[in-house]
């Protein structure tokens, strides 16, 4: 990207802040990544392990339950022997995968929920399972057993019990003595629960030369669209969509280069936010109810909230924060006065609204492009989307289209791809145990 050719993202606070907006969905599973994270890093240290293999814990623990797409799939694994674990490991393995630079945080994921079984737990299904992986597994089956209303130290004792008493069948022996080791200061356990544990895993780790030259940061967006927008079939190409037609509405509208990549990644990650928002809620089989949409419109928020202290993100976190607003103070959830609406965020609310006419949802099918362009011209008019840019796309309607659904084509090649590599690892699987379907089962 030829942005700043100097800009650098530290990726630790970015992957720590997707994966705490996962978190929010239920209050169970309150900062659950971010203990993970620090457990399993704190863990590693107590150990000796070398530093990279320390950070690699800490961000493999950052992200170890993204594969868990649905509500669902995130409360089964708060068992403490929870059974069918790759049925949101397996999503996440494929999905991190999908990114070069995650391939070792990946094969960690993959595999962080399988039993020691007295040295059996060496390998997994013919495959070699690295002892960071156990690690993962008993950091995550410590984490499971807080609960956020009671005193931590009234609980210590019953969690290392429960750790100590599966040693050599669940867990690594020498693994289980390192968390005896570190769990013996109050301390340790004061930290686990502080509101800012991941403030606490950054200060005590090396973690900043951990960075992504902005060169990366396309490939980093396009896994995090992933895992938004797989998260409910109907959403399966959303993201993508919405880049390609705010990518070709700024160029025409005279973005410089600078600006169209802002908007590429702008399109990308729009909705991070809703992470929050149960993916049931997403894939629901009727027309929306008003409780539904209390959470639906939490998820600009939480877009702007993930992408604000990104550096050289201001931009991008602001035109994602205002997607949902109108012109005549309609939309959600800033309202800010007309003026205040940069051109940025008007652009994105065009991109986004068009590509959504055109996709199917549960409760209503799709529009064509022309069919679309008539619908948005009543907004235009109605003083709701920017008539400037509405016009710029029914001008080149055609040309949009083509280049919305050409990159909706793709997004959709590479859905059926996350499917079959998950159906792949587990052929005995259904594809929408990884997908929640809209038919309510899920
Ligand atoms: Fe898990
Ligand atoms: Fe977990
Ligand atoms: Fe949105």
């Amino acid at each position: 990207m030829p942005t700043s050719r100097s800009l650098r993202v530290e990726l630790y606070p970015l992957l720590s802040s997707i994966a705490n907006a996962t978190d929010l969905i239920s209050p169970i599973l309150h900062d659950h990544h971010k203990k993970v994270s620090f457990l399993a890093a704190m863990l590693g240290r107590t150990l000796q392990l070398p530093k990279a293999e320390v950070q690699q814990l800490a961000m493999a623990g950052a992200v170890h339950d993204i594969g868990g797409l649905s509500i669902r799939r995130r409360l089964e694994t708060f068992e403490f022997e929870m059974i069918e674990p790759d049925r949101h490991a397996l999503p996440g393995y494929v999905l991190l995968s999908s990114f070069p630079p995650f391939a070792e945080i990946a094969n960690l994921v993959r595999f962080h929920h399988v039993y020691w079984q007295q040295g059996r737990g060496l390998e997994y299904g013919g495959e070699a399972v690295s002892p960071l992986s156990h690690l993962l597994h008993l950091a995550d089956r410590v984490a499971i057993q807080i609960d956020p209303r009671q005193e931590i130290l009234n609980q210590k004792e019953e969690i290392i019990r429960r750790i100590v008493a599966a040693s050599g069948e669940m867990f690594i022996p020498e693994q289980v003595e390192a968390f005896r080791e570190a769990a013996e200061k109050e301390a340790f356990w004061f930290d686990l629960v502080s509101p800012e544990v991941d403030k606490i895993i950054q200060k005590r780790l090396p973690l900043d030369d951990l960075v992504l030259d902005c060169e990366e940061l396309p490939g980093l967006a396009e896994l995090f669209r992933k895992v938004i927008d797989f998260r409910s079939r109907f959403t399966a190409t959303h993201s993508s969509g919405v880049a390609a037609a705010g990518v070709a509405l700024a160029a025409k509208s005279g973005f410089d280069e600078k600006g169209t990549d802002k908007m590429l990644l702008a399109g990308l990650l729009h909705d991070v936010g809703k992470l929050v928002v149960p993916a049931e809620i997403l894939a629901k089989h009727a027309p929306l109810t008003s409780s539904d949409f209390a959470v639906i419109r939490k998820h600009p928020y939480y877009s702007a909230w993930i992408l604000r202290d990104i550096e050289g993100f201001a931009e991008i976190s602001q035109w994602a924060a205002l997607h949902h607003e109108r012109l005549d103070g309609s939309g959600y959830p800033y309202r800010p006065p007309t003026a205040e609406l940069p051109d940025g965020a008007r652009i994105l609310a065009v991109a986004d609204t068009f590509t959504a006419l055109t996709e199917d949802r549960p409760y209503r099918c799709a529009m064509t492009g022309p069919g679309t362009a008539q619908v948005m011209l009543g907004m235009a008019a109605q003083h709701k989307l920017d008539h400037d840019y509405v016009a710029l796309l029914h001008d080149h309607l055609e040309e949009f289209d083509h280049l919305r659904q050409t990159a909706q084509a793709a997004a959709d090649l590479e859905h059926q791809r996350f499917l079959a590599d998950c159906r792949l690892h587990a052929p005995d699987r259904d594809a929408e145990e990884y997908c929640p379907t809209g038919r309510g089962e899920d």
